[in-house]
């Protein structure tokens, strides 16, 4: 049998290959709420500008209500036979209200009404990644002020290279992720014009109120061009540009905690909650948490590639190829909303080891920079020669095998004569964070005052 929707001009029904590369019900069933919400919208709209009467919209209205309720209640048979969502819903008002369901796609088309849906759901997540987002925030300013005075070792290269504060570091990812929240913000300002009554393609000869659908579903306003409301999947490549760049802030983080829970650092140690064990090796405590952040930029990045691609080189307006959009955005979604879930649940937990960060700190010859800054302000040396001092002394102690603060006088001096025993104040790892008190460095008052402007952002 043909399909009951568009099946008029049609003598077969699908081969069943046609039927399994074509249905989208498999995963587009999770819109149906945005679908009944769009439908119920565009019912209003069709009774309040007269183009069915009350008592069908009525109709409609509580007919999509009760399907709604089958679905959430999980007694709805979903068919593939009705390819989407759209239909399903549809279908199944046919059965409960009978005729009046057959008018509800009166100036609409699925083009519009799966743009409208997949926008509402996009925006959703988005909604959902701006809570989760600020959680991850705070979770870290609370680490941060936990610590806003420890001191550990920087790194670049991932060689000691000068002391920071943990404040500074946990905030550092502050600062990130408060990037992603504005790229959520304006992904969600952008997006949210509504594609409904832009029709099949061409919008519709129905004297429709764009105005107020839109204005019932959220919307800003209604997109502008019924050809680029129906093609645009702009709104879902953001949402995918935001998550990748996320999931490449969440992953880095992920790999730092990786390093720290490590035996060989031992910077961190994460709560059980947040670890596994090995089936083999008794002793183990395994960062499985971090490492699976780590990784999901893998598949979030992956549907950022895949859905540019799919719409690369489509013409206007609508086809089919678009249906592949939808599975991308979800398992991204997911992916991310677990993500930034353990990585806030994982900092809220773990606690940092302060005695093993502050003697880290002091490693690696990490405050030759302040004592090459020193010769410069106390001896007027210029900053170049300073620095091949420094390094003569470094070498000086790696030849002796202790650490610049452990160099005698008779040491220094012996490199370079003018120094006097005053070096030793800014060889302390405390000493040389205060004195880091340039906007934006990592001196504990600059950390402090940081921690306050997050506070106030934040609560
Ligand atoms: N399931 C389709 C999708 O996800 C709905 C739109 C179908 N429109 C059409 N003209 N066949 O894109």
């Amino acid at each position: 049998t043909s399909n009951q929707m568009w099946g008029g001009r049609f003598a077969a029904g699908p081969d069943a290959i046609m039927e399994a590369i074509n249905a989208s019900i498999g995963f587009d069933k999770r819109m149906a709420a945005q679908d009944i919400a769009g439908s119920k919208a565009h019912a209003a709209m069709l009774a309040a500008t007269g183009i069915v009467t009350d008592s069908d919209a009525k109709a409609m209205t509580e007919g999509l209500d009760a399907v709604l309720a089958e679905i959430e209640a999980g007694d709805f048979a979903f068919s593939a036979a009705l390819e989407d969502i759209h239909m399903n819903v549809e279908a199944r008002l046919k059965e409960i209200v009978g005729e009046p369901a057959g008018r509800l796609h009166t100036g609409r088309s699925r083009n519009d009404q799966v743009a409208t849906d997949f926008r509402l759901w996009t925006r959703d997540q988005l909604d959902a990644c701006e809570t989760a987002l600020e959680a991850l925030m705070r979770a870290l300013v609370a680490q941060a002020e936990a610590g806003a005075d420890w001191v550990m070792p920087g790194f670049t290269h991932l060689q000691v290279a000068q002391p920071v504060t943990w404040g500074h570091h946990m905030l550092a990812y502050v600062e990130m992720f408060a990037r992603d929240l504005s790229r959520v913000r304006d992904a969600r300002a952008r997006m949210n014009e509504c594609p409904l009554g832009a029709a099949a393609l061409a919008g519709t000869s129905f004297p429709i109120d764009r105005d107020m659908t839109a204005q019932a579903l959220g919307f800003d306003r209604p997109a502008a061009n019924s050809l680029d409301a129906v093609s645009d999947r702009d709104f879902a490549l953001e949402f995918l540009g935001m998550a990748s760049i996320c999931a490449m802030h969440l992953s880095r983080m992920a790999e730092e905690l990786v390093i720290w829970s490590s035996a060989q650092f031992r910077f961190v140690a994460l709560s059980d909650r947040f670890s596994t064990g090995s089936s083999i090796m008794p002793q183990k405590k395994n960062p499985d948490a971090a490492e699976l952040i780590r990784a999901k930029i893998g598949r979030i990045f992956g549907a950022n590639v895949a859905l540019t691609l799919v719409m690369k080189g489509l013409p206007l307006a609508y086809s089919k190829d678009m249906q592949e959009d939808k599975e991308q955005v979800f398992d991204a979604a997911d992916n991310l909303m677990l993500a930034l879930a353990a990585m806030e649940g994982m900092v809220r937990d773990m606690s940092a080891n302060r005695e093993v960060l502050e003697a880290a700190a002091a490693t690696g010859f990490s405050t030759a920079t302040d004592l090459a800054d020193w010769l410069v302000r106390v001896l007027n040396m210029p900053f170049r020669d300073a620095h091949h001092v420094t390094g003569s002394l470094v070498a000086l102690a790696e030849k002796k095998g202790c650490d610049l603060p452990d160099l005698s006088l008779e040491d220094m001096q012996g490199v370079h004569a003018a120094i006097t025993g005053d070096v030793f104040g800014v060889l302390g790892v405390h000493n040389s964070v205060a004195s880091r008190v340039s906007y934006g460095g990592t001196a504990p008052d600059n950390v402090r005052a940081q921690l306050a402007r997050w506070q106030e952002i934040l609560k």
